[in-house]
């Protein structure tokens, strides 16, 4: 049996994610600067091969869950060789995605088993959608949704929350799951670079159920069980057939059980999603360099809760070289 990697603290990473690309075919304000990020030269991103390569040596430490993530990851040329390469290994495959581009892929996912479907999608109004994203896309992308879940995909849709943005639409997303089989998560928005967070756009975790509650009513409204290494605390309202779930990283973190190891498309370690330390294993593996060590030291580095980050309002305070990288280029 394979020993699991372990932090400091005696957490078990066995969940990869990985982003494939930095481009995305959207342009989501909490996500990437007004202006865009820095475009990485090609020869500094990971290619199909060196991605398999980093992936098993992952594998081989423990991890058993691989999320493809991005940027947008359908928007990469060679997407479907990544995922043929990576179904060859003892994992269960993810993606989080758009949408705007799954039409393509259907036969690709299902040949190579990959079955879980994370979709972002923070309004049901066409005009908000064009507001937030710059992007004309929303009947692309809801359409897809529906494709998706008639084609009996596992599909949770994301919501980042915002005040004076979409906070009028928590009710009408927990209607959403009625009659389909989905999950949706609310997200409290979450300060990286250059997206503009500050705390009095955050929706937490404690208004939302309020609102949930005023309206369904607190009876019909059902705790479910704690998944093991959640990212989301999920409920159901009685006779729905979906769920819905509130992803509470700033007001409520659930950082003791996160089992959680990133990879950039420039092939960089972040041991937690608010770490400015990187570890460089793309530039390893092309020395030739053994990339257990390098993983497993990574790892040890890694800081209890949110990178040690206490206080949000400090993080992108360039005083005080927290800097942290834009969401783009990390993939959530
Ligand atoms: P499942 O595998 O379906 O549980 O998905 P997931 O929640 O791990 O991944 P997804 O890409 O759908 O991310 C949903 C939201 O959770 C995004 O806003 C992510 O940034 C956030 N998220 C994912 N992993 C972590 C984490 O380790 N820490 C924090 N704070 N947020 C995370
Ligand atoms: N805060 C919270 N969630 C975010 N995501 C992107 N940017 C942010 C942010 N600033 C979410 C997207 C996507 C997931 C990978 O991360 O909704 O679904
Ligand atoms: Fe893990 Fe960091 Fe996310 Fe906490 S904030 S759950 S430690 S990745």
């Amino acid at each position: 049996t394979t020993k699991i990697l372990q932090d400091s603290f005696g957490r078990e990473h066995n969940y990869l994610r990985i982003s494939l690309i930095e481009k995305c075919n959207l342009r989501c304000a909490y996500c990437m600067p007004a202006d865009g990020v820095p475009l990485t030269p090609k020869s500094q991103l990971m290619t199909a091969e060196e991605i398999f390569e980093i992936a098993k040596t992952f594998v081989a430490q423990g991890v058993d869950k691989i999320r493809l993530t991005g940027g947008e990851p359908l928007v990469r040329k060679d997407f479907a060789e990544i995922l043929k390469n990576l179904a060859t290994l003892p994992v269960k495959l993810s993606i989080t995605t758009n949408a705007v581009l799954t039409d393509r892929f259907i036969e690709d996912f299902k040949k190579y088993g990959l079955n879980d479907i994370n979709v972002s999608l923070d309004t049901l109004l066409p005009e908000k959608f064009k507001m937030i994203t710059r992007r004309d896309q929303f009947k692309k992308a809801y359409d897809n949704i529906q494709l998706l879940i008639k084609e009996g995909f596992n599909v949770k849709i994301n919501a980042v929350l915002m005040q004076d943005f979409n906070k009028d639409e928590i009710v009408d997303f927990v209607l959403f799951t009625k009659n389909l089989p989905i999950t949706v998560r609310f997200i409290e928005f979450m300060p990286f670079d250059g997206n503009r967070w500050n705390r009095s756009k955050l929706v937490t975790e404690k208004e939302i159920l309020e609102q949930v509650e005023n309206f369904f009513g607190s009876k019909y409204l059902q705790k479910l069980e704690d998944e093991q290494n959640f990212t989301s605390r999920n409920y159901k309202i009685e006779g729905f057939e979906g769920r819905f779930g509130i992803i509470s990283s700033v007001s409520n973190p659930f950082c003791d059980g996160c089992n959680r190891i990133r990879l950039t498309a420039n092939g960089k370690i972040k041991n937690c999603l608010f770490s400015n330390h990187e570890t460089d294993v793309l530039g390893a593996l092309r020395e030739g360099q053994n990339l257990e060590e390098l993983i497993s030291n990574s790892l040890f580095k890694k800081k209890a809760v949110r990178a040690g980050m206490d206080n949000f309002e400090k993080l992108n305070d360039p005083e005080r070289h927290t800097k942290n990288r834009s969401m783009i280029t990390i993939g959530g």
